[in-house]
């Protein structure tokens, strides 16, 4: 249990940690200005958990974070810290909070920035979540700050791959991010009208499946053949020259890689990035803590860090049969 019990808050520290994604800006300028709008002190804890160790702190006025809302990438950096996955760093941590009077953190990015969360509530400060990945790979929320620009950049290159694609009556094979989730997989092949989206959670690795249907959409008149694979799949390269030998057709794989995760937020990510960060400090001024921010049903919603962490997601199935049945 978190040894925090509604102490009232007086300074809030903000960290953005694990990948950074399109929209963290908007989320670290609603949270500097909705604290300070609140009468509250506010730090910007520059590269994540390991700054936090460093003790490599900024104090933020409402001028610190002018014209970042339009800004890809984070502006308190972003790094992934083995030390404070340790039990003396998750100590080190909190104590170095409380040497500087931070009594709540808010933490902007995915399911393994909340682990490092819910360590610094059981050791006593008040923590915050805020979704940040393009993955959307977070369980208790709908949404997740970066997805919505990541896929509309990942979009728009797969837009121009089908274009020579189509000319050279080629099979192309574009690799999208999203770790072990097939999100953006899901959503990018569906809105490309790609012929197969290959997902980690489905795949069966059939590839003689993707062969087949190759082979038959060429019959029925296809001229070329566009697949969307997800990064927790893989091998896009070996798997285009397999598929090449095996139909025939032109193959090409392209991994879109690290573009995803930059550019400037979309105004979906911009907009859920702002509430979602006003409302983490008017949820930690009114006195809660260790709880994460969600959108779910069409509202935004809090829930307590362990629920959330304990949430299973999966693809939603519909969706991915109208994926198939719009490939026909
Ligand atoms: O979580 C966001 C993400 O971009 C994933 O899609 C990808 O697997 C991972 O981060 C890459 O991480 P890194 O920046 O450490 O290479």
């Amino acid at each position: 249990m978190p040894k925090q019990a509604n102490k009232t808050i007086k300074k809030i520290g903000v960290l953005t940690s694990g990948g950074d994604s399109p929209g963290m800006n908007a989320a670290i300028r609603a949270v500097t200005r909705k604290a300070i709008f609140r009468g509250l002190k506010i730090i910007g804890i520059q590269r994540g958990y390991q700054g936090l160790l460093e003790e490599d702190f900024v104090e933020f006025g409402p001028r610190s974070v002018s014209d970042t809302i339009q800004r890809g990438g984070t502006i308190l950096r972003t790094a992934r810290s083995e030390e404070f996955k340790t039990e003396e760093g998750k100590k080190k941590g909190a104590e170095i909070c409380r040497k500087h009077g931070i009594d709540a953190v808010v933490v902007i990015g995915g399911d393994g920035s909340y682990r490092g969360a819910l360590a610094l509530s059981h050791e006593g400060i008040a923590v915050m979540g805020i979704p940040g990945t393009i993955d959307l790979d977070i369980a208790c929320t709908d949404y997740t700050i970066g997805f919505d620009t990541a896929v509309n950049t990942a979009l728009e290159a797969i837009d121009k791959i089908r274009d020579t694609s189509s000319s050279h009556e080629r099979c192309s094979i574009v690799e999208v991010m999203g770790r072990n989730a097939g999100y953006i997989a899901l959503w990018c092949g569906v809105a490309s009208g790609a012929e197969d989206i290959l997902l980690p959670e489905k795949y069966d690795y059939d590839e003689q499946e993707i062969i087949n249907h190759i082979i038959e959409s060429r019959k029925i008149g296809k001229t070329h053949h566009l697949i969307i694979n997800a990064e927790g799949i893989g091998h896009s390269t070996s798997m285009a020259r397999r598929i090449e030998a095996a139909t025939g057709m032109e193959t090409r794989a392209t991994i879109l890689g690290y573009m995803q995760r930059g550019g400037s937020p979309t105004c979906k990510d911009r907009y859920y990035a702002s509430i979602m960060g006003a409302m983490a400090v008017d949820l930690l001024a009114d006195g809660k803590g260790n709880r994460v921010i969600g959108y779910h049903n069409g509202e935004f919603m809090d829930f307590d860090v362990d629920e959330a962490l304990a949430m299973e997601k999966q693809i939603p199935e519909y969706q991915y049969e109208v994926a198939k049945a719009l490939s026909i």
